[in-house]
């Protein structure tokens, strides 16, 4: 049985979030000389000379109304990167806990778990990227406190069978991650709005991906409010600056704009799904419910670096296991897109 206050570190059940000036203050003021602010103002511009609500109260408002959860439900990070790294440090004692990851995946699961001094298990996914679910249940461990499944998995394109994650939150009593950072780009609905079946279901989100807002640095974490809680309490207390929560807050204005940017970018992928597979260099196009398509090719380095001295970057993918020979391609803009296909038919 999932039990939240058994798996935490103990020094994170037992330890006090940081208080910030704005915490211990409720009520009306107009006169703020409690937090060593420069009160003259600030050469950014209005309002940055202030620390920003720690809460994101009114972002998070909005982000529940969207998602259809309620707002203690929601983390905001600094990027999902930083969601993921809280994740370890609520979760693994250093030295003692391990995390079980699923690759070829995302490479910042593995990073976080080296930097936090918490041991990898790795099961490798299948020759078509879905979740060999009995060895993964075979390698969950007293110690194993997180798996991360990534759905979209970044680099494979693909969604992750819903059956085999349903069996892995059922059966395991740490925090299962879904990362859905390309789940916009995919047809099937989000676990989110499955957070009420699962109490150790953590579902990753970004603003970085579908909504274009890489350089804000803007990630989600759903969970069930007593999870939410405790990353909350052990985040640093202004991780959101002022800029990314007035910018967010536009842009969630503009769900229309969001859904005809999404339109147009499944339409460019399903073009190169299309076109790449003609090419003579191209041997196996994976299927993608993403914003990028993993490609096998006859001479991935080779190609890769003809690409390159066009001025085209794309991700080499080769060396990881199960992607031999792959490159992994963001999809462009329509121009952009021509270019590759162009230069990829004349290597
Ligand atoms: C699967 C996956 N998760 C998370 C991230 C990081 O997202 P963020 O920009 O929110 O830190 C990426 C970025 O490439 C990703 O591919």
């Amino acid at each position: 049985m999932f039990s939240l206050e058994k798996i935490i570190r103990p020094n994170v059940l037992k330890m006090k979030a940081y208080s910030s000036a704005r915490d211990e203050f409720k009520g009306a003021a107009s006169v703020f000389l409690d937090a060593n602010e420069n009160s003259l103002g600030s050469l950014a511009g209005d309002n940055y000379n202030r620390y920003p609500d720690p809460h994101q109260k009114q972002l998070k408002k909005r982000i529940a109304e969207l998602k259809g959860v309620r707002p203690e439900q929601i983390f905001l990070g600094n990027g999902s990167d930083e969601a993921i790294d809280l994740l370890f440090r609520m979760v693994c004692r250093p030295g003692q806990d391990t995390m079980l990851h699923l690759p070829p995946t995302y490479g910042m699961y593995e990073v976080s778990a080296n930097l936090n001094d918490v041991a990898l298990e790795a099961v490798q996914l299948t020759p078509d990227f879905q979740i060999p679910v009995e060895e993964v249940l075979l390698s969950i461990r007293p110690t194993t406190k997180l798996i991360f499944i990534c759905s979209p998995n970044n680099p494979t394109g693909n969604l992750i069978e819903a059956g085999s994650i349903e069996t892995i939150l059922r059966s395991f009593d740490g925090l299962a991650v879904i990362d859905e950072a390309y789940a916009d780009f995919a047809d099937n609905p989000s676990w989110t709005t499955r957070l009420h079946e699962f109490p150790n279901l953590v579902v990753l989100q970004t603003f970085s991906k579908a909504w274009g807002m890489a350089g804000l640095r803007l990630g989600l974490a759903f969970a069930a409010a007593e999870i939410i809680a405790v990353m909350d309490k052990i985040k640093p207390p202004y991780n959101i600056n002022q800029a990314t929560q007035d910018l967010a807050l536009q842009a969630l204005a503009h769900t229309e704009a969001l859904q005809d940017m999404l339109e147009e970018i499944r339409q460019e992928r399903d073009l190169l799904l299309h076109a790449l597979p003609q090419l003579d260099t191209v041997v196996k196009v994976y299927p993608s419910q993403a914003n990028f398509i993993l490609v096998k090719v006859k001479d991935a380095n080779g190609l890769y670096n003809y690409l390159l001295d066009k001025g085209i970057v794309v991700r080499n993918r080769s060396s990881l296991a199960g992607c031999e020979g792959c490159l992994r391609i963001t999809i462009g803009t329509l121009e952009e897109n021509q270019k590759l296909l162009q230069a990829i038919g004349e290597f």
